[in-house]
């Protein structure tokens, strides 16, 4: 007789696993049901934002590898109506008022897990100034470096965003939402009040490109 492979320890662990699995067929059932959902509204989610959050219109952001604590708090605010620029009610109030806390951290997870979209190259010159702006901020105008809080490659650092790859046409109006205080971003609005309209499509063809 041949000698199986597999240790008996293996097997038996196996047959209890088996066994006790047998005795949670509710829970199972509830968890796959909700898996099944979250899977769903995935799909619904990926119309506007792209096959594993990379999408391909600057209008809507990308959500791939963006950090998972950023998106929870911004569903909330879609939620609670607290980020209120026009596009954030048309696009995405009436999406967040769907969402529960349990749906809301599994798609928080999902797309934080995903694999970033790469940057796109563009103008040089216009990059190389983006990246000054970002790595050193503009001492003249007392504005900090965006990369104390976004991270030294805008990889992103919990609540403050991944901005790396990011569209620069989203990163723009956010950028004029946020100093109009049309989104309410009490910190980035400290931050950029003084940014020139200049300075803000340099930075953002910067972000695009990392
Ligand atoms: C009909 C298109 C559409 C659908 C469907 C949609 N979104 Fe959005 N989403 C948008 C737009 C547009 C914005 C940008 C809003 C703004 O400019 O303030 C956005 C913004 C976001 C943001 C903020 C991103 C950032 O960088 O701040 C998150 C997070 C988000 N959506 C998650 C989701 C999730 C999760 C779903 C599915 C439950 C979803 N969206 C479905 C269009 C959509
Ligand atoms: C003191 C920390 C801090 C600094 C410095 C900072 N930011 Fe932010 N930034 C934030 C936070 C926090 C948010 C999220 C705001 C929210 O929750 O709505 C944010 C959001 C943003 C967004 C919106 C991203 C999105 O996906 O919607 C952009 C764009 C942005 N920052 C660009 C910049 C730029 C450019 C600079 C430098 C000129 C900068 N930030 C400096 C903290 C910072």
């Amino acid at each position: 007789m041949k000698q199986s492979p597999i240790p008996y320890g293996v097997l038996i662990g196996a047959a209890l696993y088996a066994f006790s699995g047998a005795g949670h067929a509710a829970a199972d059932v509830a968890a796959d049901t909700q898996k099944e959902a979250l899977q769903k509204t995935i799909e619904t989610c990926t119309i506007c934002h792209g096959a594993g959050g990379r999408s391909v219109s600057p209008t809507f952001p990308n959500l791939a590898g963006q950090m998972a604590p950023y998106i929870e708090l911004q569903l909330h605010a879609f939620k609670d109506q607290t980020r209120a620029d026009p596009d954030a009610q048309a696009y995405m109030w009436g999406m967040a008022s769907q969402l529960n806390d349990g749906s809301i951290s599994g798609l928080a997870e999902y797309f934080s897990k995903q694999s970033a979209a790469p940057g796109r190259s563009g103008n040089a010159a216009l990059i190389a100034r983006g990246k000054q702006i970002f790595t050193e901020g503009v001492p003249a105008r007392q504005i900090v470096a965006c990369a104390s809080c976004h991270g030294a490659n805008a990889e992103g650092n919990g609540p403050f965003p991944r901005l790396a790859g990011q569209h620069a046409p989203y990163l723009l109006k956010q950028l004029f939402v946020i100093q109009s205080v049309l989104r309410t971003a009490p910190v980035m609005h400290g931050v950029i009040k003084d940014l020139t309209k200049e300075q803000m499509q340099a930075v953002v063809a910067y972000l695009e490109s990392v």
